[in-house]
């Protein structure tokens, strides 16, 4: 056999053909790649459009409150779980905290000029319980809430649409000493009864409310590993609770809201659900991944979407399974106008098997793939099977994708600019995926990207920085990120650039 020898360049066009099939379609690996290279030669307007979204598709940013804001102790604040936590030594990888974190309170209005110039046209933010509530119930702080109102009047002002999440974590202190915070239903009610207030005076501008941000980190990382604020490691028996009395909260917040909100005013969760995709994609290993998909999100989507919890988690839990009523159920359940989903990485590959369950979880090889963060595996599919699996498997007619992005370590160069070629790479290949499910079909309204400016990345204290504008913690400088150039033209085109 002749040895064959290429250049670099023509043997990776070679793998490109064979992985597109080229030459099994009838064009040789050549001719396509000759083409390829004439599209690039011509003027940006005469190539073929990049694949698009659907018209109307929502682009937005979001953050949270704590990981923002700073002024702790500003205008009647009360504190959170956050601070109590942040300030007790060994929690905080850099042993920073929130106190300042951004300074948003105080420079609310620069940073709705750095989505104005994404040219986003929502913005996901969270509102501070202890900032409305200081003491969890009781008295409202009409200080706490005036921030908000400023807030809302900027976005509107600058044609910004809000979308309001009521619990992004910061617990007021007073109900975890009161009440030994979600280990109690008190808590599930205390935070009903805020949902009522908040949404009674905000909704005539705030449309969608977001009720709980990732119930289940909630649940594992503060009540099960103690990583996150109140920092608990409860035995199994509490910890099922604890995910029973927040899926509560949830539900009755919904009903409040229903019943203090404007007329028109929608609701929904935003979840990190746990996602399963087809190992292969194959029609049984599709259904597995269906079916893992409703297995492993038991306690969170599956039952505040069907009313009830599945017979395997059941099984599983035995005498530590959750105390609960059909009433709770029924509140859990209770209808929702969207489905919020937080897509960062994919939790489990699935293979289809002949067992009880009929699925196995494919485990995961030292080698695969990860971003900056170690936990952030790269695995983009995971944004086309998340929303598709939630829409088929309940029906779910409108989804947005709540959070998405990734951290860096990156470095502005001597002219001052930012090349986050990482984040570029991770966010064209999930919004890739996307684009592929919108184009089939799956509901998925609008995009919130995870986050606008670095913050206050909870254990990981200020050394993780998510933004698409970085932030010198010292000055308070945001500066754009390439990132922002690449979000600002996706927007822009509404299509992949
Ligand atoms: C999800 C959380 O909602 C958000 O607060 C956090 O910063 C991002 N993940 C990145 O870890």
């Amino acid at each position: 056999m002749p040895l064959l020898k290429f250049s670099r360049r023509q043997f990776a066009k070679i793998q490109f053909s064979k992985i597109l099939g080229w030459s099994t379609l009838g064009m040789s690996g050549a001719t396509a790649a000759r083409r390829a290279d004439a599209q690039a030669a011509l003027p940006r307007e005469s190539r073929t459009a990049p694949p698009g979204f659907p018209n109307g598709f929502l682009w937005g940013t979001a953050t949270s409150a704590y990981q923002i804001e700073g002024a702790v102790n500003e205008d009647g604040r009360g504190p959170s779980i956050w601070d109590l936590f942040t300030h007790q030594p060994g929690t905080i990888s850099d042993r920073s905290t929130g106190d300042t974190a951004d300074d948003h309170y105080h420079r609310y209005k620069e940073d709705v000029q750095l989505m104005k110039a994404l040219g986003a046209k929502a913005y996901r933010f969270s509102i501070a319980w202890p900032r409305v509530f200081p003491d969890g119930t009781g008295t409202p702080n009409p200080k706490g809430l005036d921030f908000y109102n400023r807030l809302l009047d900027e976005l509107s002002a600058n044609g910004i649409e809000p979308f309001a999440t009521l619990y992004h974590w910061d617990l007021p202190q007073a109900l975890q000493t009161r009440f030994g915070g979600w280990t109690s239903r008190d808590t599930s009610k205390a935070f009903a009864d805020y949902a009522a207030y908040v949404a009674g005076r905000l909704s005539d501008r705030v449309k969608h409310f977001f009720t709980i941000n990732e119930c289940s980190r909630t649940v594992s990382l503060g009540h099960e590993y103690g990583s996150d604020a109140p920092g608990l490691k409860l035995p199994r028996v509490e910890l099922n609770q604890v995910r029973h009395h927040i899926a509560l909260g949830h539900g009755l917040a919904v009903q409040a809201i229903r019943a203090h909100a404007h007329a028109g005013t929608k609701v929904g969760p935003a979840e990190n659900a746990v996602s399963c995709i087809p190992a292969i994609d194959t029609p049984a290993n599709i259904r597995a991944a269906e079916i893992a998909m409703r297995e492993l999100n038991a306690g969170y989507l599956t039952v505040m979407l069907e009313g009830k919890y599945t017979d395997a988690y059941l099984a599983q839990a035995g005498a530590d399974a959750p105390k609960f009523t059909p009433e709770d159920l029924r509140i859990i359940s209770s209808p929702v106008d969207f489905v919020g989903l937080n897509v960062y990485m994919p939790d489990h590959y699935v293979v289809a098997a002949d067992n009880i369950s009929g699925f196995t979880l494919a485990p995961f090889p030292a080698s695969f793939p990860h971003m900056d963060a170690p936990w952030l595996r790269f695995g983009p599919e995971t944004m086309y099977w998340t929303p598709r699996h939630v829409a088929k498997l309940w029906n779910v007619k409108s989804i947005y994708i709540t959070e998405n992005g990734t951290s860096g370590t990156d470095q502005p160069a001597a002219d001052g600019s930012i090349s986050d070629l990482d984040r570029v790479m991770y966010l064209r290949n999930y919004l890739a995926q996307l684009q592929r499910a919108t184009a089939e079909g799956v509901p998925v309204h609008g995009y919130f990207l995870w986050s606008l400016l670095d913050n206050f990345e909870w254990s990981d204290g200020l050394e993780k920085r998510f933004g698409l504008y970085r932030v010198d913690f010292d000055t308070q400088r945001r500066t754009p990120r390439l990132s922002a150039s690449f979000y600002r033209e996706t927007i822009a085109r509404n299509a992949i650039v």
